[in-house]
């Protein structure tokens, strides 16, 4: 994991090895300083020797000075190396997710993704900024300060040693503890994101279910656990100060107290005692830098994993090494293909299909919600991957073809469907980037979509929200319905596209098929029986299973699920869902 994250470094390692060289200075100068003031103390201050005050006093100054620039450039250098460095990441991320198949985003799930893409990276990136200037400095001031006091005074430095042992003990305990729940913290972290994202997502669903009241209690229940976790590990660290200062003014009554009796037997100079009284402090605040840096290292190793995951996982539909690029036609063939979902109960979606569909033949397929209908048809585009058996199109098995080849060729229209921000055109040019108006308008009026665009006041310019939020849910159907249309494909797949658009429309939407696109193989997923009584054969789902595969006249009679759907739907008036024009959001 490290590795992979290293090399993520990239252009950036230059930057992040001169942060520490500074820093290193910044230590150096930092040491020195406080040996120019025991100087300065006693040839200066003590002999009364101006002279020498202003010679050790402008050594001082030009060392401030050098450890100060030292300092800013070391600041500036890791700042930049850690932004690279989650740059590179997101970078990485996000070209890699491109490459996921459904079933890799399905692992993942998208709000997952996110949190990835964003929370962890910028932990990892403030995790960086400090261990390039921490892990160098720490260590490098311990061990500095302390060899200046052995030389100073060997004897003292023995107080240095247990007291500096008393409080490493006393921070490892502190710190151990806080980690273990900082890691909890961050598994609240996911809680409270994914209650965010799903909320903010869904903010429609959850006005119009008048939810309100059972999000922002959800809400409050994740964001509450985790203000507990904080402020117990917060307060936990609290006591690194005290403790620190508890130590340190021990330490500093001790030297005082020997330091006087040695200064009066000769054995050590005042100004050597106030650089040892310096060096005190300077040991305890690395010791407390050293013991953040665990809690730090812990805080990140989780987004560290989180990230690791994304960048490894590997995408399980792939382009085969020989792709063949061209798909005669549009037939469709299912030998006994078996399919489940990786992250799905364990049970097939699709148990044993064997199915045959001609070039050019308008099927219906109908069954229950969960019955595998969604399943059937996204493994003929390849979106997902059969688990045995093989699936043909245009005779040769979908694995075989270059992946951009078979989905121009397979126009799916998906039951979550979403349109993008930006205007008619541009939206609709995502099926074909070089159509002209003209083609477009021909699309749309296939999809009986032209009558409202036309009456929209900057007609095919009419600017699209994110999500398109602002055109009703049968409009965005028929828009997305036109954008399949427009791959000129040699199948079109429906996956309930036209559940919310009124009965008629729908009807015309299907006489225009017939007479604009009859060689185009159409696959029709609809609840209505009426939207797909006029297929040349129907499909009847149930629980992954075919339960019949005829003619709506052969269906009637054979099939019992069937002509259960077909009673309750005329005892109807066979429009059940009308009501969902312009509501539903699809
Ligand atoms: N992305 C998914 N991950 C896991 N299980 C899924 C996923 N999509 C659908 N399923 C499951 O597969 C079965 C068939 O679903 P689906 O094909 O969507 O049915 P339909 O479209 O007929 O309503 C259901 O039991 C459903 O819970
Ligand atoms: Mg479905």
């Amino acid at each position: 994991m490290l590795k992979t994250l290293y090399n993520l470094i990239g252009e950036y390692k230059r930057a992040a090895l001169i942060a520490p060289f500074f820093t290193a200075l910044e230590v150096v100068m930092g040491v020195l300083i406080p040996y120019v003031t025991a100087s300065i103390i006693d040839k200066g201050i003590m002999t009364g020797d101006i002279q020498k005050i202003y010679y050790y006093g402008a050594i001082m100054v030009g060392l401030a000075l050098i450890s100060l620039y030292a300092g800013i450039t070391s600041g500036k250098y890791s700042a930049y190396a850690s932004t690279g460095f989650a740059y590179n990441l997101r970078d990485a991320m996000y070209k890699h997710v491109q490459t996921f198949s459904f079933s890799n985003i399905d692992k993942f799930s998208t709000p997952g993704l996110i949190t990835r893409m964003t929370t962890d990276v910028s932990n990892l990136q403030n995790a960086f900024q400090q261990i390039i200037r921490v892990t160098v400095r720490a260590p490098l001031m311990l061990i500095s300060c302390f060899s200046m006091s052995v030389f100073i005074n060997a004897k003292l430095s023995l107080i240095f040693i247990s007291a500096m042992l008393i409080l490493g003990v006393l921070l490892f305990l502190i710190v151990s503890r806080t980690m273990k729940l900082f890691s909890q913290v961050f598994q609240r972290y996911d809680d409270l994101n994914s209650s965010v994202q799903e909320n903010i997502a869904g903010i429609r669903v959850v006005k119009s279910f008048v939810r309100e009241d059972y999000e922002k209690k959800k809400f409050s229940k994740a964001a509450t656990n985790l203000y507990n976790l904080f402020v117990k590990a917060e307060s936990l660290l609290a006591f690194n100060n005290p403790v620190m200062n508890l130590v340190v003014y021990g330490c500093i009554i001790l030297l005082s107290w020997f330091g006087a009796k040695l200064i009066v037997a000769d054995e050590l100079t005042t100004g050597e005692l106030t650089s040892l009284l310096a060096y005190v402090m300077n040991i305890s605040m690395s010791l407390m830098m050293l013991s953040m840096i665990f809690v730090m290292l812990t805080m990140s190793s989780a987004s560290a994993k989180r990230i690791f995951e994304v960048l490894t996982e590997k995408p399980s539909i792939k382009n085969p090494k020989e792709p063949h690029m061209d798909v005669s036609d549009g037939s469709i063939d299912f030998e006994h293909v078996c399919f489940a979902y990786e992250n799905g109960t364990g049970e097939n979606a699709l148990n044993d299909i064997t199915l045959h569909i001609q070039s050019g033949e308008t099927i219906g397929i109908i069954g229950g919600t969960g019955s595998g209908k969604s399943s059937l048809v996204n493994l003929i585009s390849r979106l997902y991957d059969v688990k045995s058996g093989v699936l043909r199109v245009g005779g040769r098995d979908v694995r075989e073809y270059d992946l951009e080849t078979l989905r121009n060729s397979v126009s799916v229209v998906l039951q979550k469907n979403i349109l993008f921000s930006g205007t008619i055109l541009e939206n609709l040019r995502w099926g074909k980037e070089d159509a002209t108006e003209e083609e477009c308008r021909e699309a749309c009026r296939i999809a009986c979509a032209d009558e409202f665009i036309e009456q929209f006041p900057q007609g095919y310019h009419t600017h699209i929200e994110q999500g398109g939020t602002n055109v009703s849910g049968g409009q965005k159907q028929r828009l997305c319905l036109a954008r399949a249309l427009l791959k000129n494909p040699k199948i079109l797949i429906l996956d309930d596209s036209t559940s919310a658009v009124d009965t008629a429309t729908d009807a015309k939407i299907r006489t225009a098929f017939a007479s604009a696109i009859p060689d185009t193989t159409k696959l029709i997923i609809s609840q209505r029986i009426l939207s797909m009584q006029n297929a040349d054969r129907i499909l009847v789902l149930d629980h992954g299973q075919i339960s019949g595969f005829d003619t709506h006249d052969n269906l009637l009679r054979t099939n019992q699920i069937y002509q259960d759907i077909y009673r309750m739907q005329m005892e109807n008036d066979g429009d059940f869902d009308e009501s969902k024009e312009g509501g539903a959001e699809a």
